[in-house]
């Protein structure tokens, strides 16, 4: 399928109940079989919770980054600066609009804004078994660095990959 033409503007704070909701949609078509429904519900409140987005929009070491197509809010992408390296923390596409490139857009934008700052290279971190996403990683430059096993609390752990794509 063609590639669609997005429009890449940051997160402000109107957004946040908009992107907090199209943040569940997403998981829900996505980590059910990855992770539990009880996980998932407690990495919702901790991530995407409205007073954790709006503290996000606060920090000067993280960008929050949002794409339209039109008029329609398909996917937003965040970057942080993470134990001095600059990190993609997150990347999320609608299902409706997945596999046409916007993930790709939202890649080379974080990416040139990581270059511009001086790293030498994006760093990101995917659970194990999301086999689609590590794909779309590696299409786009990303290699595996290592592994991670981390305790995020309520008795849940991330088990992923880390992957780093060089500038
Ligand atoms: C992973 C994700 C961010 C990629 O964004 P995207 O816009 O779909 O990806 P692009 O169109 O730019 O790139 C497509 C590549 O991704 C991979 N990919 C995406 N969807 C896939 C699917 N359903 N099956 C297999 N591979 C898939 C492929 O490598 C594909 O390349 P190809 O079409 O040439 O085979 C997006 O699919 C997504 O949001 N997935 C659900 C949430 C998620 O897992 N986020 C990452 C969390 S770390």
């Amino acid at each position: 399928m063609n590639n669609l033409n997005i429009q890449i503007r940051p997160v402000t704070p109107p957004d946040v109940p908009a992107i907090s909701s199209l943040a569940r949609e997403i998981w829900q078509a996505t980590y059910p079989g990855i992770i539990t429904q009880e996980q998932i519900d407690f990495m919702l409140e901790q991530r995407y919770g409205h007073e954790r987005l709006y503290d996000d929009l606060e920090d000067a070491d993280k960008w929050l980054d949002q794409a339209f197509q039109e008029q329609r809010r398909v996917g937003f992408a965040f970057s942080e600066i993470y134990k001095g390296e600059f990190k993609l923390d997150k990347l999320y596409i609608h299902p409706d609009v997945q596999r046409r490139g916007v993930g790709g857009q939202l890649i080379g934008h974080v990416a040139a804004r990581a270059a511009k700052l001086g790293y030498p290279c994006v760093i990101l971190q995917v659970n194990k078994r999301n086999a689609k996403a590590i794909n779309s990683y590696m299409k786009y430059g990303f290699a595996v660095r290592t592994t991670t096993v981390d305790d995020i609390g309520g008795g849940f752990v991330m088990d992923d990959f880390v992957m780093e794509k060089k500038l």
